[in-house]
């Protein structure tokens, strides 16, 4: 297929208007605010968990202004489940730079809003194209796998400059006309198309509405695309979680620092091995901890085992570590990690 292909992106319209997806929230409106929200939240998690917290988060935080001016805490409690909690930091901040720099009304172009913190050029097109139909291409995980099937595109996309040759090639394929209202469905066709029928492994070619273009299905080799090279190994890391609680059940939490696993979240203490944990505590406590099972937490690029150290303790006694006490009451409140959270939960 050329990249010229202007029926491509007709197909897509029309395959979009009868057969995707045309009820999700965040469809129901052109607001920046609520399309911006949704995509931040969609960008590494599924559409069913984004739902619950979307309509929740709009509730207690109904504009930019908002956002803007709640505490960072109450945005990484909204957030707490929802992981890659730098999502919910960026959102913070870039709430506040709305607010401040443009007078609370977020700016049109995806050029634009490409500067504001934790909105990136993919990000920006979904916006720009959603609210104002701007005639600029999307590009994620899915999006990458339709278009390279599509064009038959194989160099490494690893490589940043192929990255961006085929970012200029899905810019050649955006429709032309009407585009105010093409553009949010000819994006959101390619988002449904790569979720519901260009899969990774098993593509469902014949419902395709593009498949007679599609130079990876012609020549029988879906598999072939998209090519990278690069693959992130998983790795794996142990941390020992200092679980001091009162008789009472309130718990000894600290904030995290701002970079790194769980950061600025509040948090047991952590340490990388149970002899840190218990190097410590003064000494007259060594004895008193006691060794709860393992758990396994499962993030994107690792396993973290979680090794809780339980210990009870009277609020008046002196840690020696960074924190606070925490009552039972006060944890939604927090921006807690989800593991830490059900740790807490299972006991009280
Ligand atoms: N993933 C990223 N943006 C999306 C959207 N607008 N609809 C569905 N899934 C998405």
């Amino acid at each position: 297929m050329s990249s010229g292909e202007s029926n491509f992106s007709e197909r897509i319209v029309r395959w979009q208007k009868t057969s995707g997806r045309n009820h999700l929230p965040w469809q129901a409106t052109r607001d920046p605010y609520r399309v911006w929200l949704s995509e931040i939240m969609l960008q590494q998690t599924q559409v069913s968990t984004v739902m619950a917290y979307y309509e929740a988060f709009l509730l207690r935080f109904p504009d930019v202004t908002q956002l803007a001016q709640a505490d960072l805490d109450a945005v990484l409690s909204m957030w707490s489940g929802l992981g890659y909690y730098s999502r919910a930091r960026n959102l913070h901040r870039c709430a506040q730079q709305v607010l401040l720099q443009h007078a609370g009304v977020f700016p049109r172009s995806a050029r634009e809003l490409q500067e504001l913190p934790g909105i990136g050029r993919s990000t920006a097109a979904a916006i720009a194209a959603f609210c104002h139909g701007e005639r600029v291409a999307i590009m994620d995980g899915n999006v990458r796998r339709v278009l390279s099937r599509a064009l038959g595109f194989g160099a490494d996309l690893a490589l940043a400059a192929n990255e961006r040759a085929l970012w200029e090639q899905a810019q050649a394929l955006l429709p032309n006309a009407d585009l105010a209202d093409s553009m949010p469905r000819y994006t959101q066709g390619l988002m449904d198309l790569g979720s519901r029928l260009c899969s990774l492994s098993r593509p469902s070619c014949s419902d395709c509405p593009v498949h007679e273009l599609c130079v990876a299905h012609g020549a029988g080799e879906t598999q072939r695309y998209p090519v990278r090279t690069r693959k992130l190994k998983r790795t794996s890391q142990s941390l020992w979680l200092l679980w001091a609680h009162d008789d009472e059940g309130a718990a000894w939490l600290l904030r995290r620092p701002p970079r790194g696993v769980w950061a600025s979240l509040h948090c047991l203490p952590v340490f990388d091995s149970e002899a840190s944990l218990v190097a410590a505590l003064p000494q007259r406590l060594r004895a008193s901890v006691s060794a709860l099972p393992a758990l396994r937490h499962v993030l994107t690029h690792k396993d973290l085992f979680l090794h809780p150290v339980r210990m009870a303790l009277s609020k008046r006694e002196a840690l020696g570590l960074e924190g606070s006490w925490f009552d039972a009451a006060h944890w939604p409140t927090l921006g807690l990690p989800a593991p830490i959270r059900t740790l807490l939960g299972a006991a009280n």
